[in-house]
């Protein structure tokens, strides 16, 4: 007797810390994936006690927005202002959160002056600048952006018009790798685009650099991947796929600007594939989302963040939770909806399939109820366990077997339907959670 109580007091305490220690934050449940987790950060916004609370509490790991821009460090010829970017990699610093530099050489928020030298002015200008600017962050920075955005859109796989390319040619990129290992041998050197996250023209052309710069030993430790989607760019296929190839050239990668327009559980289901890809692929040591409110994002008006402009968790931060494996014990609403098709029909009979798919929490379990309408009758069913009622028109469907779906995610299960001369569709309840 004395022994059974023993085993199921062992059987419980074994069982329980599985739960309680999900870990409910962000930087928590990314943490113990091996992963960071981190936000672009505006300086104008560290005295905001809501925002710093959001930050200091989902993050560990930080990238100023704009302050350590070409144009925010080095506004004329030599004449650094490094106190905003300090007031950032500092306060990254005292919470424990590495910090990703971003970006050395840039075509973009650059000053005119630099566009206005000529090539061999370029070159030593562009070759301080990135000297000078490591050497000041020289062991606080994890990874720098060192070259950004070189590549043209469309199909050509050319470089994109810059001064660097148009005044130095193709070995600008080379040469800034090259300054840049020498002036923060610790610091993981990246390249860094958009619209190269699937496989297309652009990623192949930085595929192909990548991949000639590790043969001939260029330095270089990872490739960025800005990630920003709407329904015009949406999360690629074959998103993994291609973290995984660049991965296999043996770069790191990184989710380096993650943002994605949208609301409720398509937003979420986005921000889910995003994380799931991250985690299929070991190299994938990091994701930051790009902002960390909608009110301040660069693209506020399609909402793209994880928190609301009130700070409030949205639906797509339970998702990325859910994915990293954690929980926030029930932060958001546990809910599933269901949606019914008719997948076949047949002379007498017809198949129908119903997807139930979890809400901005994770389930561990539904129910579904499906009515037919006399005199039809339910001949079979696949994909799940039905009881019925009296007048066996009412199935009640439960998952067979294990019943959890992560926020946003879904299942199905089928049923045909002896019509015995009635087609209308079965009607489906609400679905349940438990
Ligand atoms: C954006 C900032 O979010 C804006 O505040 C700024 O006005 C323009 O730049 N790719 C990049 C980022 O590498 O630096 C850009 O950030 C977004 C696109």
């Amino acid at each position: 007797m004395i022994g059974t109580v023993g085993a199921l007091c062992v059987t419980g305490v074994v069982a329980m810390p599985g739960t309680a220690s999900a870990a409910s934050t962000l930087a928590g449940a990314a943490a113990e994936q091996g992963r960071y987790f981190g936000a672009a950060v505006s300086a104008g916004q560290l005295n905001e006690p809501d925002y710093m609370s959001r930050l200091n509490g989902e993050f560990n790991s930080l990238t100023a927005e704009n302050e350590m821009k070409w144009d925010a460090l080095e506004p004329s010829r030599n004449s650094f202002n490094f106190g905003t970017a300090d007031r950032i990699v500092d306060h990254g610093r005292s919470r424990n959160m590495s910090v990703r530099g971003h970006t050395l050489v840039w075509h973009s928020q650059l000053p005119g002056w630099v566009g206005s030298l000529g090539a061999n002015d370029l070159r030593s200008a562009m070759n301080n600048h990135i000297t000078t600017v490591m050497r000041h962050y020289r062991g606080k920075i994890h990874s720098w952006d060192v070259v950004n955005e070189a590549f043209q859109d469309g199909g050509s796989g050319a470089r994109r018009s810059s001064p660097f390319q148009d005044k130095l040619g193709n070995g600008w990129i080379e040469e800034s790798f090259r300054t840049a290992r020498a002036a923060d041998p610790g610091a993981k050197l990246c390249y860094n685009d958009y619209n190269t996250d699937g496989v297309n023209a652009k990623s192949d052309a930085v595929y192909t650099m990548v991949r000639d710069f590790k043969q001939r030993g260029v330095p270089i430790d990872c490739v960025g991947f800005q990630s920003h989607f709407n329904s015009n760019s949406p999360v690629p296929g074959d998103y993994q796929r291609n973290l995984q190839r660049f991965a296999d050239l043996g770069v790191d990668v990184q989710i380096t600007e993650l943002d994605i327009e949208g609301s409720g559980t398509a937003q979420a289901n986005d921000y889910r594939r995003v994380v799931e890809a991250c985690l299929a692929v070991s190299r994938c040591t990091g994701i930051t989302v790009w902002g960390v409110t909608d009110k301040y994002s660069w693209r506020s008006g399609g909402t793209p963040l994880l928190f609301d402009g009130n700070y409030n968790k949205k639906p797509a931060y339970h998702a990325v939770l859910a994915a990293l494996g954690g929980s926030d014990g029930g932060g958001g609403d546990a809910s599933c909806t269901v949606s019914y098709e008719q997948t076949d029909r047949w002379g007498d009979r017809f198949n129908g399939r119903v997807t139930v798919r979890a809400g901005s929490s994770a389930i561990s379990s539904w129910r579904v109820n499906v009515t037919v309408h006399s005199p039809q009758r339910i001949s079979a069913t696949w994909n799940g366990s039905p009881t019925w009622d009296s007048s066996g028109n009412v199935m009640t469907m439960r998952p067979s077997g294990n019943g959890s779906l992560s926020a946003g995610a879904s299942t199905s299960f089928g049923f045909t339907v002896m019509a015995n001369n009635n087609w209308t569709a079965p009607s489906i309840g609400a679905c349940s959670v438990s």
